[in-house]
């Protein structure tokens, strides 16, 4: 794999507020089951010791559980609530930042992607905007008014602590199928009240969990909002097949406070909708005029879904389309998921050229924590 471009462009600082970067670089949220009984350990804090050490400008963590009973599908996903977990998050801060790295958790509830008999109560309901799960049955009771109020508080003190631990920013995932994602989806919300309706209604409930995230960390720290076309179940689907659409969309999660989109797809290449060669995060940059974060087989030469239906790893690919978008400013930020979990050092060996080095990613890179 040689790359012909000059990677200079990605090693420039980018700052928003008090977010200050030194390289364009992010990790991608990936879920790690390292974390028993929801805490994560010291193997979990080295594990991002080494992506700072080696230059990533900022990680965000693998999702991690919101304070609600059945936030969670798996056992060994870190909480991110009670003393004990927020303890080991303490120490992940303090290694990262030891490392000259900055770090956000991403603040997460998984909704009706939980099946019932999942951890960590096989009596507790999965819950969603209208117990209607992924693949479109009725399987539990809608979410009361006054239970939504809960989760929006449970997100806004995930936020707030977030703050309190040291964290540099926060990421709210409202991306693929989640809670979050199941308020915007018609097939998962079909209510009729304030939260359910059109595709600007859809929005209240992130709105609602923004606005309250924004009043738990004040005017000054960074607020990133995860979304995706893509569902769990549906690596096709497109909540907004236009671009007037993606604007009805967003614009009232940019009014409620966000300051970074996250637009995760699979394929960073892909034109989102035909008007343009704009992918998803350059459109959202377009629409909000908010910085973006851009995702998706960067430095590997195949795709998520490879994995995830496949098992398929992938090789390393060069980065040259990467940066004409980044110099065209498409998009300000861009996080590698894969490519980084196979190789702590992907971002040194970029910035070094040492691209021969790089390692593949196969599918055991997810049973280690290295
Ligand atoms: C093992 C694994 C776990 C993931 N877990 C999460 C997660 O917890 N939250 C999330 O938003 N995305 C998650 N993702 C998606 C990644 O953040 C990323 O968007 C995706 O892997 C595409 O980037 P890549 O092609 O560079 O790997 C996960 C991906 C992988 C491979």
């Amino acid at each position: 794999m040689k790359s012909t471009k000059s990677v200079e462009p990605l090693f420039t600082s980018f700052e928003i507020g008090e977010l200050k970067l030194e390289n364009r670089f992010v990790m991608a949220p990936m879920t790690r089951k390292f974390s028993p009984n929801g805490i994560p350990g010291s193997n979990v804090a080295e594990y991002y010791r080494r992506r700072a050490e080696n230059g990533v400008g900022l990680i965000i963590t693998e999702g991690t559980l919101i304070e609600h009973p059945a936030a969670g599908a798996e056992p060994d996903v870190p909480h991110f609530y009670g003393e004990e977990a927020l303890n080991g998050w303490a120490q992940v801060v303090k290694e990262v930042h030891e490392a000259g790295g900055k770090i956000a958790p991403q603040i997460w509830h998984t909704g009706m992607a939980r099946e019932k008999k999942n951890f960590p109560d096989s009596d507790v309901n999965p819950i969603g905007p209208s117990g209607i799960n992924l693949t479109g049955e009725k399987v539990s009771e809608p979410l009361s008014v006054e239970e939504i109020q809960e989760l929006i508080q449970a997100y806004a003190n995930a936020a707030s602590n977030a703050k309190k631990l040291g964290f540099d920013a926060v990421e709210i995932h409202g991306a693929h199928g989640y809670l979050i994602d199941q308020f915007f989806w018609d097939v998962t919300n079909k209510r009729t009240d304030e939260y359910g309706g059109d595709l600007v209604s859809r929005t209240r409930f992130a709105v609602d969990v923004i606005k309250a995230v924004r009043q738990a960390v004040g005017p000054n720290f960074t607020i990133i909002f995860r979304f995706s076309q893509w569902k769990v179940t549906d690596y096709n689907f497109k909540l907004a097949k236009t671009p007037d659409e993606l604007k009805i969309f967003l614009q009232p999660l940019s009014e409620a406070g966000v300051d970074i989109f996250h637009a995760s797809t699979r394929r960073f290449w892909k034109p989102e909708f035909e008007e343009s060669d704009l992918n998803l995060a350059g459109w959202a940059r377009k629409i909000t005029g908010k910085p973006a974060i851009t995702v998706g087989s960067v430095g590997l030469d195949s795709e998520i879904m490879n994995l995830f239906t496949e098992g398929k790893g992938g090789q390393p690919a060069d980065i040259d389309n990467l940066i004409d978008r980044l110099e065209r400013e498409e998009f300000d930020l861009v996080a590698v998921g894969r490519a980084l979990l196979a190789d702590p050092a992907w971002v040194a060996k970029i910035r070094e050229g040492n691209t021969e080095e790089l390692r593949s990613f196969t599918k055991e890179a997810l049973n280690i924590l290295k």
